[in-house]
């Protein structure tokens, strides 16, 4: 792979250990991918935060390398497992709390925003088509690429770190136009609602696997029917990049030149199906929405759901959101207040709901995947009205 002068110096330690450390990264993942060079990004999003998902060693990790490392571009941070304002109320237990804020302190020395959310670009870092970047959270990653015409890998978190660190990425796969084509096109045979995207996403992802989806026969989806569909394919498959005809902005040149791209009708009978099998509670101890956190509109179509309705006790309700939408969208925070909680920074997945709970609905296609393996939970996967049903009279 082609290094330039700086590059080499920078690899050579010649500006630190961290800055080696991350340039050996990035150089051999060229060399596995075949990249002819690295190329300029605009931001990071790392990931690798809970102290659920990365434990000791990661804790220790981030520690070490946060004595020299400093980031060289503006970059963000996935959601950690707790809220950093009411984790007690969250039956968060106190030796997580504590392991955790030194994680997020490792971070935030390295000089990474705490923004802590999976929609950066809800929360002020909204790429622009064409930017290369280097972003880790799968949903983000699909959003980006997809809805908005950026240009990341789906990094992990070491890799997305490292090019913080270098300001750099290694120019192969996503960043590269042949690699954007569709491979399976998806003919959608009914107009979806916003839960039908979730289905779809899950549908979708688990046959596409790592290719590109092309959706046909959709005709309007607003942007938060994008971002469930896309965070649920990324979770079912591993999806990092799709099309839909007439919407998303690449769309014109998505479809390869030659045929032979493999066609695959979808019938709504088939969503049905799947949010059957995906469901293993109907009776559920917690509601949980907001994955990928929810967006200003989402907010308030719960608040204004809610509005002058009678709770019933049983069952809990959390909403996650950033806490950048949190603060903004007060209104609708305190009306959702008076029924649940509001949740900032983390989610269902990434926080230890283990702890208190063993059921819970979502409307989420990610969410109802990752929940069964990641937090031990018996899933209710339904429509937002039938899970707020289940809050109020
Ligand atoms: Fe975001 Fe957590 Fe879902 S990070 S996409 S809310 S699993």
């Amino acid at each position: 792979m082609y290094l330039s002068r700086e590059e080499e110096r920078m690899l050579a330690g010649e500006e630190g250990e961290a800055v080696r450390k991350s340039m050996e990264i990035l150089v051999t993942l060229g060399d596995i991918y075949g990249a002819g060079r690295l190329i300029p990004v605009k931001s990071a999003q790392v990931s690798g935060v809970s102290y659920k998902t990365i434990g000791d060693a990661g804790l220790e990790y981030l520690e070490d390398l946060s004595a020299d490392a400093k980031v060289r571009i503006r970059t963000t941070l996935n959601p950690p497992g707790m809220d950093m304002e009411q984790w007690k109320e969250l039956y968060v237990p106190e030796d997580f709390a504590e392991k955790q804020m030194r994680i997020l302190n490792a971070y935030a020395k390295m000089g990474i925003e705490l923004s802590c959310t999976c929609t950066p670009y809800l929360a002020g870092n909204r790429p622009k088509a064409g930017e290369h970047l280097a972003w880790a959270e799968s949903s983000a990653v699909s959003f980006a690429n997809s809805v908005l015409g950026a240009r990341t890998n789906r990094e992990g978190g070491p890799s997305a770190l490292a090019a913080a660190i270098t300001g750099r990425t290694a120019e192969f796969a996503l960043h590269l136009n042949e690699n954007r084509k569709a491979t399976v096109i998806f003919d959608v045979n009914f107009e979806p609602d916003y839960f039908d995207y979730a289905m779809l996403g899950v549908v979708a992802g688990r046959i596409a696997g790592g290719g590109v989806p092309y959706f046909r026969g959709i005709k309007q989806a607003s942007e938060d029917s994008l971002k469930s569909l896309g965070a649920a394919m990324a979770a079912s498959g591993s999806v990092a990049l799709y099309h839909v005809e007439g919407i998303t902005p690449e769309y014109g040149t998505a479809l390869p030149d030659k045929d032979g791209v493999k066609r695959i009708p979808v019938e709504e009978g088939m969503l049905e199906d799947e949010r059957e099998k995906i469901t293993t509670a109907d009776d559920v101890e917690l509601i949980t929405v907001g994955c990928p956190h929810s967006s200003p509109e989402e907010l308030r179509n719960i608040a204004a759901f809610l509005r002058g309705k009678k709770r019933k006790d049983k069952v809990e309700l959390w909403v996650y959101t950033s806490r950048v939408v949190k603060e903004t969208e007060r209104e609708a925070v305190d009306i959702i207040e008076q029924y649940g909680k509001v949740v900032a920074d983390t989610c269902m997945v990434v926080s230890p709901l283990e702890v208190r709970f063993r059921s819970v609905g979502t409307n989420s296609g990610k969410a109802a995947s990752y929940l069964p393996g990641l937090c031990h939970q018996n899933v209710l996967f339904a429509d937002l009205k039938t899970l707020l049903g289940m809050v109020v009279e």
